[in-house]
């Protein structure tokens, strides 16, 4: 019924339905280290019961309310420009929001999609051996006051609109968007990318404060997106830096560094 849908080559052509699943990405990484493992196969779940997020966190859902897959790809060398996708990914929502719904969607970098400063889809991306599994999870039809503490400050597109989607429409227009980025990708068009990444990035021009794996978050202004992804920050109290993975925080202009 979803792959019906699809106006894609590939992208979900394949699609494995789950009532029920503890997670879309674990599922797709098991199958993407089988031999045969289809590039553009698609998992979705109604329901997730051990959804995960970047950095170990849960990503909550009610049941059969949003858009909870995972893609799975094999991704031309080399591997060092994967993580692109993830953003590639995460614009390709945006895009799809913006054109079925006329909604202000804009990417946290780098793997959130946000409308105005709330959070309504997040992106995890995870390699195998030589695929790539894209999971992302998207707020559609549920209520986040009645998510879990951490995650009510996030959005849904029900909250905004004030009425329900279809979430098959929408996962096809974002598969559509997606594989046209893919392509352009596979040609190793990074300035391509980039252009289309920034004209969807939010973060740029903000006063951010970013968790890497230091002890303590750099502070600054986000400036720039390399083309190879990496969010350009100009820090408050030192050089200017380039990172290529991190926790965001948007600050208001005047807030102060927390020492
Ligand atoms: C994040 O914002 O931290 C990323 C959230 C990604 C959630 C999606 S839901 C479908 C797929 N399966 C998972 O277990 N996680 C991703």
């Amino acid at each position: 019924m979803i792959a019906e849908r699809m106006r894609t080559k590939r992208f979900g052509r394949a699609v494995s339905y789950f009532h029920r699943i503890d997670s879309t990405n674990t599922f797709a990484l098991k199958v993407a280290g089988e031999r045969d493992a289809l590039h553009g196969r698609l998992i979705v779940a109604g329901g997730q019961s051990g959804g995960r997020g970047r950095h170990g966190r849960r990503w909550w859902n009610e049941p059969e309310k949003d858009i909870l897959c995972s893609l799975i790809l094999c991704p031309p060398e080399p591997r060092a420009m994967w993580h692109l996708l993830t953003l590639s990914c995460g614009a390709s929502i945006c895009e799809a929001l913006r054109d079925s719904y006329g909604l202000p969607a804009g990417m946290r970098w780098p793997n959130d999609v946000l409308i105005d400063g709330r959070k309504l889809c997040g992106v995890l991306t995870e390699s195998g051996e030589d695929r790539l599994v894209i999971g992302f999870g998207v707020n559609c039809n549920g209520d986040p006051e009645k998510l879990p503490e951490d995650a009510r400050a996030a959005t849904s597109l029900r909250a905004e609109l004030g009425r329900s989607v279809q979430r098959w429409s929408l996962l096809s227009r974002i598969l559509e968007c997606f594989e046209r980025r893919y392509a352009l990708f596979c040609t190793h068009d990074t300035e391509g990318l980039r252009k289309q990444h920034l004209s969807l990035l939010g973060t740029l021009g903000r006063r951010v404060r970013v968790w890497t794996s230091g002890k303590h978050p750099i502070e600054g202004m986000a400036i720039d997106l390399e083309e190879s992804g990496r969010l350009v920050v100009l820090c408050d109290h030192g050089p200017q830096v380039s990172l290529s993975s991190g926790e965001v925080t948007e600050l208001k202009l005047e807030e102060k560094t927390k020492s």
